[in-house]
């Protein structure tokens, strides 16, 4: 047992442009009906020909440092979660660091757990500051899936969106407090349900990869939906288990946001009420690893999350990877 590492500040940015059900029905052949029965999506923000990963990120970055009564020099570590970096080497992080001044004594690097990757990065960064590696660390999760989305298949480009969020972690000033507990896990069978098939080692970048689409994001959704449902619902009973936690003890779920659908299905499984679930999804869609940090920070600004409050944090995404985390604030 470390010392306890606590959330110390939390920020979000989502770009300015909203695109509705509406446009999209413009663009391919569906309706804002189709996509808020079967999704609760409403609209998602589309980030701008100039706003790559590295500066959503940088934007909530800098929101959590100074909600955390810090600056860039206090930042010891930068771990960034994101399946859409700026560019495949060298990593986002890196341009982060550079973007918001963080010392370069800093280790920073990228992180690829699909739509679990800030439960992931979450639980690295705590692992490193109890090892020791630093005072505080900048957690940060970002997508700019826009540019990975194939704008002719409706049954994904309605689904996703574009933002950031981000935490600032550091010791906890009462060590009863912070973040209590975090399991991850992965099913590496299942790779074919969620991916983009093209542009790494497997397939490189070439004509007849993108001929045949193979850089957008390919899904099967039906698939992912039961998948999610029962690892969402399994990581939740264990790590409230492990913790002796009933589900009446948690103030606060933030699941990732993919399909409201999913979240009603969960909070039935665990019978935690639907008013506690922190759900979004319907103003940003799916944004992947910025998912779970964008709500975290939306429902503190809220009001939603109090001192002693207990939140339980789930994540699943491509992978399939899957996660839960406990905090006690
Ligand atoms: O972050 C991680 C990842 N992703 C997820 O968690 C997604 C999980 N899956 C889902 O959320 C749902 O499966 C979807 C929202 C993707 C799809 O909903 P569904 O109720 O499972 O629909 P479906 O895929 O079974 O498709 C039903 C019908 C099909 O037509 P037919 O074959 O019944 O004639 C689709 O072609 O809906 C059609 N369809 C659409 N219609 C209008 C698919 N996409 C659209 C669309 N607009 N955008």
């Amino acid at each position: 047992m470390g010392p306890s590492i606590a959330i110390l500040g939390t920020g979000s940015y989502a770009p300015a442009k909203i695109v509705s059900n509406h446009d999209l029905s413009r663009l391919v052949d569906t309706s804002d009906e189709w996509i808020t029965t079967r999704t609760g999506i409403r609209e998602r923000r589309i980030a701008g020909q100039h706003e790559p990963t590295s500066e959503l990120a940088a934007r909530a970055g800098i929101a959590a440092i100074v909600d955390a009564r810090l600056t860039s020099a206090d930042i010891d570590l930068v771990v960034l979660a994101t399946v859409t970096p700026d560019m495949p080497m060298p990593s986002t992080a890196c341009v982060v660091q550079h973007k918001l001044g963080i010392p370069v004594h800093a280790a920073c690097f990228d992180l690829n757990a699909a739509c679990t990757g800030f439960l992931y990065a979450l639980e690295v960064a705590r692992a490193l500051l109890v090892a020791g590696r630093g005072r505080h660390a900048l957690v940060i999760g970002a997508e700019k899936f826009s540019g990975f989305l194939d704008w002719q298949d409706r049954a994904t480009c309605v689904l996703f969106g574009d933002a950031a969020g981000a935490v600032v972690l550091g010791r906890a000033v009462d060590s009863r407090h912070g973040l209590l507990g975090c399991n991850l896990g992965a099913e590496g069978g299942a790779t074919d349900l969620l991916c983009i098939p093209g542009g790494g080692s497997l397939h490189p970048p070439s004509a007849h990869s993108v001929e045949h689409r193979q850089h957008y994001i390919k899904m099967k959704g039906r698939e992912v939906f039961k998948s999610a449902v029962r690892v969402m619902a399994g990581a939740a009973r264990e790590i409230l288990e492990q913790h002796r936690l009933t589900a009446d003890q948690i103030t606060c779920v933030i699941p990732h946001q993919a399909n409201r659908r999913i979240i009603e299905t969960l909070s039935k499984d665990l019978e935690i009420p639907l008013e506690r679930f922190v759900i979004n999804l319907d103003r940003y869609g799916n944004t992947s690893a910025a998912s779970i940090p964008l709500a975290l920070d939306e429902a503190r600004r809220a009001g939603r999350i109090h001192a002693g409050d207990i939140s339980l944090l789930l994540a699943f995404g491509a992978g399939l990877t899957y996660g839960s985390a406990l905090i006690r604030w």
